[in-house]
């Protein structure tokens, strides 16, 4: 896939269904996905009413560190609670306390008019937690050679959908390297003046990588991965070169 290339949006659930097989016989791959869950799962803030949401979960495994999370996505798969399209939810206003997405906002084409939808669900002090590939040197270099879809630092970003746009429009869009340049680069900060960026954290991710994802080859079993872990503590001190995932988390300001 080049960037600025729309595949059909069917394109998704095909992934979804091929990375259920490669969960199923990869335990270092659920391991490190736990730990990522539970990272965001530390971010919830739950002293704001309202359901616990995340968008496009995929396989839903958030679950398993998650349980009162509803799970949804795009494609009605049976072990989801719901389905639903980031540019139109079914939530009445106000009634999300902590919206999740994690590995799904590079697949909006148009941040700024899923932002306003997202703000309409949140309570007042609720929040978006965003969990997305980060472009470092390093993520450059992995994610740009090895994974299927485009970094896109440098296309135009197409923030708001054109007027005629559905929400069952939507197409498979990819551009890993935006939650880099909106959230940590900070390249337009006036399309974030309706929230408070509460936290960006940049963080390396050698552990994920050494896991081959769910298309590649594993690196080294269960001793070497209590190693990368280590070394990816003390590399996410120098983020610029070692990030490779990037935790947001937004706030609904009055
Ligand atoms: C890379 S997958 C991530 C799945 C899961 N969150 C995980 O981390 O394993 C991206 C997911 O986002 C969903 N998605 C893409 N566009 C969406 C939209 N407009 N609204 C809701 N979900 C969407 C896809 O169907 C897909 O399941």
């Amino acid at each position: 896939m080049n960037a600025g290339e729309s595949l059909p949006i069917g394109q998704h659930d095909i992934e979804i269904q091929g990375n259920r097989q490669a969960w199923e016989r990869k335990p270092q791959l659920r391991a490190v996905y736990r730990g990522f869950h539970e990272l965001i799962a530390s971010r919830l803030d739950r002293s704001v009413k309202g359901q616990i949401v995340e968008l496009g979960s995929g396989m839903g495994s958030i679950k398993e560190v998650i349980p009162d999370c509803v799970t949804t996505d795009l494609f009605p798969n049976p072990w989801l609670d719901r389905q639903e399209n980031a540019y139109r939810l079914s939530y009445a206003d106000g009634t999300v306390s902590n919206l999740i997405l994690f590995d799904v906002w590079h697949h909006l084409r148009y941040p700024a008019t899923a932002l306003s939808e997202f703000r309409r669900v949140i309570a007042p002090g609720g929040r978006v937690i965003i969990f997305d590939p980060a472009v470092s040197l390093t993520g450059r270099l992995i994610y740009g050679l090895f994974h299927h879809e485009p970094v896109g630092m440098r296309q135009p970003v197409t923030w708001e959908a054109p007027p005629a746009f559905k929400p069952g429009d939507a197409d498979y869009f990819a551009a890993q390297g935006a939650a880099t340049r909106i959230f940590w680069r900070r390249e337009a900060p006036e399309r974030l003046a309706d929230w408070k960026v509460a936290e960006v954290t940049p963080l390396a991710s050698f552990e994920y990588f050494a896991t081959g994802g769910f298309s590649g080859p594993q690196i080294g079993g269960p001793r070497l991965f209590r190693l990368w872990r280590g070394l990816d503590r003390t590399l996410s001190h120098w983020p610029n070169l070692f990030a490779a995932r990037l935790l947001v988390v937004l706030t609904k300001t009055p």
